[in-house]
């Protein structure tokens, strides 16, 4: 039997524990045998040491096996899957599963929801009225196999012990370190059966790393983890100083996805999807290079082959695909540029969090969203505005809570006389 103080203590003095301790702990405190106190301590003392290769991914594998796992190989194809690890206006996924499918490689995503200023997927497709996010595993791997894609909620017996873990890393101040939060996304990832995975790590204001540096560390640590588990994994960085695309909320999110699907995609989006698209038809069985896969994931933006594996999908979870039956907010307001200048940066955890205080978030976990507010950033990083051009709008539900979001997205932009330094959008692969 482990004595969790004695691991605590040895981890705080810079020690290194065993896989078997390692595996006991977490099964220990998945089965309520440890308490909340002992693995926060434990958590801090790994903030300020670090775990080794061997210990994160002894951590990731007894998170694994903490609850199920899901068996894709019925589906009879290699599987793709993609995760990002959270940003402002990231709508890639429900662009790029349909882009995906539609050139004919099977894409079956479990996905979160909303955490903080980022949103979650899933919110975003809650927005379509009827879409089902809750599917039995019998009928997530029927659809995959019959429409080509699906993406559903995890459930509630996948990496339960994350699911505590997480919970109680949030109010402990120890979210933010680079092993846990790798073995936190591969656990999940692993046990969500993909054969190949391609991670967007993103990077900047918006995003949980700050740094190209941490990025790199995260990203390094989560391929060596699918390696580890038998999974090819290409992991992107790609930048977060600034939301991508324009739209930040629910239904605009999902609104501006199907416009890109239909071909008329803001350039960041669609430089991104076709990137991740690119490596995931590469790392898939259809036996195509990555410019390959980037050219035919272009051509399912223009041919109608992306919309139309985006109105199957949705029906099939059964969504209303058309774009008229998206809530849209009852008030609009324009952010008017307070001078004529160029933008130079855009405060991206600012804009979501002006994106939450109108209710396209939740402050805390029970929270209602309301699908329909957010905000259009009509201006981008690099962009010339002329004074009382709209930078931005507003969609809300009310006059109070959109003039407080004006002032928000006003504070968020800087404006300045001389253009910024260009910022490539993706900054680094690793493989
Ligand atoms: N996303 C996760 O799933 N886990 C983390 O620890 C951080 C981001």
């Amino acid at each position: 039997m482990i004595r969790p103080a004695e691991l605590i203590q040895r981890k705080r003095d810079g020690g290194e524990l065993s896989a078997a301790e390692v595996t006991e702990l977490v099964l220990a405190y998945a089965r309520d045998e440890v308490p909340d106190y002992q693995m926060a301590a434990f958590c801090m003392a790994v903030f300020f040491r670090g775990l080794t290769a061997a210990e994160t991914d002894a951590l990731t594998d007894a998170l694994i096996r903490s609850g199920d796992t899901v068996d894709l190989s019925p589906i009879g194809r290699r599987i793709v899957d993609k995760h990002s690890t959270g940003g402002v206006g990231d709508k890639t996924s429900i662009v790029l599963g349909p882009v995906v499918a539609a050139c004919g490689v099977p894409f079956a995503k479990m996905s979160g929801r909303g955490l903080g200023h980022t949103g979650g997927t899933l919110d975003k497709l809650e927005s379509i009225p009827g879409f089902r996010v809750e599917l039995e595993i019998d009928e997530f791997l029927a659809q995959v196999r019959e429409v080509g894609m699906a993406i559903v909620s995890t459930t509630a017996d996948l990496v339960p012990a994350d699911k505590r873990l997480y919970g109680l890393r949030d109010v402990t101040g120890t979210v933010d370190i680079i092993p846990l939060i790798a073995s936190s996304i591969m656990s999940k990832k692993i046990a969500g059966g993909a054969d190949a995975i391609v991670l967007d790590v993103k990077v900047g204001d918006g995003a949980f790393m700050k740094t190209v540096e941490s990025a790199r560390e995260l990203a390094a640590a989560m391929v060596e983890l699918g390696r580890r588990a038998g999974r090819e994994v290409v992991c992107e960085l790609t930048d977060m100083d600034q939301p991508l695309g324009r739209a930040v909320g629910n239904a605009l999110e999902v609104r501006e996805a199907v416009e890109t699907l239909r071909g008329d995609g803001p350039p960041d989006l669609v430089e991104l999807v076709v990137g991740a698209a690119g490596h995931l038809l590469a790392l898939s069985d259809l036996g195509i290079d990555e410019s390959e896969g980037r050219r035919r994931a272009q051509q399912t933006l223009t041919d109608g082959t992306g919309i139309a594996a985006y109105e199957g999908w949705v029906e099939a979870q059964g969504g209303d695909p058309n774009l008229d039956a998206l809530a849209t907010a009852p008030v609009t307001k324009p952010v008017p540029a307070p001078q004529s200048d160029y933008v130079q940066a855009i405060a991206t955890t600012a804009v979501g969090e002006a994106a939450l205080h109108l209710g396209a978030g939740r402050v805390r976990k029970e929270d209602a969203i309301d699908h329909a507010v957010g905000i259009l950033c009509r201006a981008k990083r690099g962009d010339r505005v002329e004074q009382g051009q709209p930078l931005a709008e507003v969609h809300a539900r009310d006059e109070e809570t959109a003039t407080r979001a004006v002032a928000e997205v006003t504070a968020a932009y800087t404006l300045g006389e001389e253009p910024p330094e260009p910022q490539p959008l993706v900054l680094d692969v690793l493989a």
